[in-house]
């Protein structure tokens, strides 16, 4: 569904590629990973895969990207529109501020690309629902909370039920709770219409909890790609600055002490953890 071969990407005015020699591919109705340290090229890569680059950022590009088929340098940002949804790190750069509630902020995208209006009111009261705004409809955008601005920025494209769906850290200002509904709302879409879902997070555990694969980038390069048991207990990610999850960091420690001699591979998870320390006892 995504395929890369061989792409860079410099932005303009830069000695270095922000993303350099990428080949990868992710499987229609796949759920990847992303992960990396500030500055690594998360952001960039999401960029790529939606068209932003170089359709809105402009810098030289190399190899070739393609996403359901389409050839991301070769098309408008108008034509990807209905296929690949890109929710931003930041929400504010999501929201138009062009409707004064939410409702309208989460039409827009169906009324850009046309959708007769009764159908837009049910896929709204839908997603309304669903993304937990269904109270907050009537509110402005900008009366809301950072978590709940966060939602609505995933929910104005998640109405659109893309093929594909980026996310760019999309939970940075949620607290566990709202995180945990985000992720089971992705799990949900995945299973219901096999979106093909990329989802950069430092939240590790979240990772291992619904990713089938986790690709690691660091400095513009694809250090990585693997499942997130095998990629993010791996050693390497806490040296390019990637924090492992508190059960990797525990076992860690146990065994630079001298408190645990197994050697196989670590615990990512809490019951990962359980199993290790349990065994470990014995
Ligand atoms: N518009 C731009 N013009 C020039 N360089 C940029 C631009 N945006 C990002 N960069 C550079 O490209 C590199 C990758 O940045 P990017 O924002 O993609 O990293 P990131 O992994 O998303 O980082 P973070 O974890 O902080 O969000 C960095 O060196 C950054 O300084
Ligand atoms: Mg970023």
């Amino acid at each position: 569904m995504i395929r890369l071969e061989r792409f860079s990407f410099t932005y303009p005015g830069e000695d270095q590629p922000a993303l350099s020699d990428l080949s990868f591919e992710v499987p229609a109705g796949q759920f990847y990973g992303l992960v990396g340290p500030n500055g690594a090229g998360k952001s960039t890569l999401c960029y790529a895969l939606a068209g932003m680059i170089p359709h809105y950022f402009k810098g030289t590009l190399s190899g070739s990207l393609t996403v359901a088929e389409i050839d991301i340098a070769q098309s408008s940002l108008g034509e990807l529109a209905g296929t690949i949804g890109l929710v931003f790190q930041n929400p504010f750069n999501q929201i138009s501020g062009s409707r004064f509630s939410v409702r309208g902020e989460v039409a827009l995208g169906l009324e850009n690309l046309g959708v007769p209006r009764d159908q837009i009111t049910d896929q709204v009261d839908e997603t309304l629902e669903q993304s937990g705004l269904a109270d907050l409809g009537e509110r402005s955008p900008f009366a809301l909370s950072g978590g709940q601005q966060q939602r609505l920025a995933i929910a104005s494209i998640l109405v659109m039920q893309p093929a594909v769906l980026i996310l760019d850290e999309p939970t940075s200002q949620l607290d566990p709770v709202g995180t945990s509904e985000v992720y089971a709302l992705l799990h949900q879409l995945v299973g219901q219409h096999e979106t093909t879902v990329l989802i950069a997070e430092h939240k590790l555990e979240r990772l291992a909890e619904f990713t089938d694969n986790v690709l690691v980038l660091n400095q513009g390069r694809l250090l990585a790609n693997g499942p997130p048991k095998t990629v993010l207990t791996d050693p390497l990610i806490e040296e390019i600055g990637v924090q492992p999850t508190r059960y990797t960091q525990a076992a860690r420690q146990a065994r630079a002490r001298g408190l645990i001699l197994k050697k196989d591979e670590f615990p990512l998870t809490l019951q990962d953890a359980q199993e290790f320390f349990d065994d470990a006892a014995v």
